[in-house]
């Protein structure tokens, strides 16, 4: 029975004693009474009880901790690389986000570990367990920025310069969680450690559910982006200023939103988004002067997302016109098709058997490593077909299937 739901897809009862008791453990770190669900961002209160969790957890299986430049834990079993075989995945969440998003693939990574370990079983390379940082970018907004400043996908002094919601740059808040800011960014002999890149996931979407099956490996990822889209008025008195003339960069935006919909619905295979807005100045009786609205958007191929947004911009500039406002759209990240690791995939499914691939809309930091090390990912069944909100979920059945999967590649693996 449910223990405690409160809007969230945790049965702690279920998990408390069992194969997901990290789970559990974590269960109240970063609940947002607010939104509902978690919010867990970079270097702040709940993620770093996360990140003390995760090192006491790996501590207790014999694992050596240790965070770099970047602020990604590692947890070695045996001698750090090279050619290792790392696993893992992120502790952070969106703003209200669900219970597995990132946790899961972290605590299975242990679990599996140490079912290794209980077995008896030696590893004849090494192992690591790794947790990136700011993989949902809710704080700096880039996504994977963890990986990213990793294998230098992005220009180390751009990372630095980004601001978070109080204008705080990752620079001082880096200096803060008591890493180096001059050191942050491409990590080549963290990297050249890594042999191999596992990372389990919960399905952020419905594939699962319709195959009937608890476990896939993931086939690719959409190419994707995150462009800003800057839409400029006058700021005004919203009591002197007549209704005719106005350059109201509010509705303005509602129009461009209205387009960005309008504009992937009819392209297939489309998405974009417009989930984030930040009002300047923001208040009730203020006519805005400018409207930020952050657009996401993906499509099938490269060339289509670029297509997309090429489209959308047109889009969304006739739109503001029409309120007399101009739009700016610059793009803060941008990840091209990943098609994940061939061999690796061969290999996963002798050690599995006919487990089945998907493709996904997701990004994942193991999209980002695929780049530079083989990666590969195993996704679990999510009954809801729900992420990025509470009620996203995953059965312990489910998780358990995930966990034995992942025991069997590490296994075969190492
Ligand atoms: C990350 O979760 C993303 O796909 O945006
Ligand atoms: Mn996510
Ligand atoms: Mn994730
Ligand atoms: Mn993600």
């Amino acid at each position: 029975g449910y223990v405690r739901n409160v809007g969230v897809g945790v049965r702690v009862s279920e998990l408390a004693h069992g194969t997901l008791a990290g789970l559990a453990e974590i269960a109240d770190i970063g609940r947002d009474a607010r939104r509902g669900g978690y919010s867990r961002q970079l270097w702040q209160g709940p993620d770093l009880e996360l990140r003390a969790w995760f090192a006491l957890r790996a501590e207790r299986l014999g694992l050596a901790v240790e965070t770099d430049r970047n602020g990604n834990l590692w947890a070695w079993w045996g001698t750090p690389g090279p050619d290792a075989v790392v696993t893992g995945s992120h502790l952070d969440s969106v703003p209200g986000g669900g219970a597995y998003d990132g946790p899961l693939g972290v605590v299975s990574a242990l679990e599996a570990i140490g079912r290794l370990q209980a077995s008896g079983f030696t590893p004849s390379r090494p192992c690591a367990v790794l947790v990136f940082a700011e993989e949902e970018g809710s704080r700096f907004g880039i996504a994977c920025l963890g990986s990213r400043l990793l294998t230098g996908g992005i220009d180390a002094d751009r990372a630095r310069a980004l601001t978070d919601a109080d204008g705080i740059t990752l620079a001082e808040a880096a200096a803060t969680a008591g890493l180096d800011p001059r050191r942050l960014g491409a990590d080549p002999e963290a990297l050249a450690r890594i042999g191999l890149f596992l990372e389990l996931h919960v399905e952020q979407g419905r594939g699962l559910i319709d195959l009937g099956r608890p476990v896939a490996v993931a086939s690719s990822i959409l190419a994707h982006g995150r462009w800003r889209l800057t839409v400029s008025g006058q700021g005004n008195h919203a009591g002197t200023t007549l209704m005719t003339g106005r350059r109201d960069p509010m509705v303005a935006a509602a129009r461009a939103i209205v387009a960005v919909q309008e504009t992937a619905a009819a392209i297939p295979g489309a998405r974009a988004t417009v989930g984030r807005l930040e009002v300047v100045p923001g208040g009730t009786n203020v006519i805005a002067s400018s409207v930020h609205a952050w657009l996401d958007a993906r499509c099938d191929t490269e060339a289509g997302t670029r297509a997309l947004v090429a489209a959308i911009t047109a889009q969304v500039e006739r739109a503001v016109s029409l309120n007399g406002c101009s739009v700016a759209v610059t793009e803060e990240s941008w990840t091209g098709t990943v098609a994940f690791d061939a061999a690796l995939a061969g290999r996963f499914a002798a050690a599995l058997g006919g487990v089945p691939a998907l493709p996904t809309g997701a990004g994942h930091d193991a999209g980002v490593l695929s780049a530079s090390v083989p990666s590969a990912m195993l996704f679990v069944r999510n009954p809801t077909g729900i992420s990025h909100s509470p009620e996203e979920f995953a059965e312990v059945e489910d998780c358990v299937a995930g966990i034995d999967a992942l025991e069997a590649l590490l296994r075969s693996l190492l």
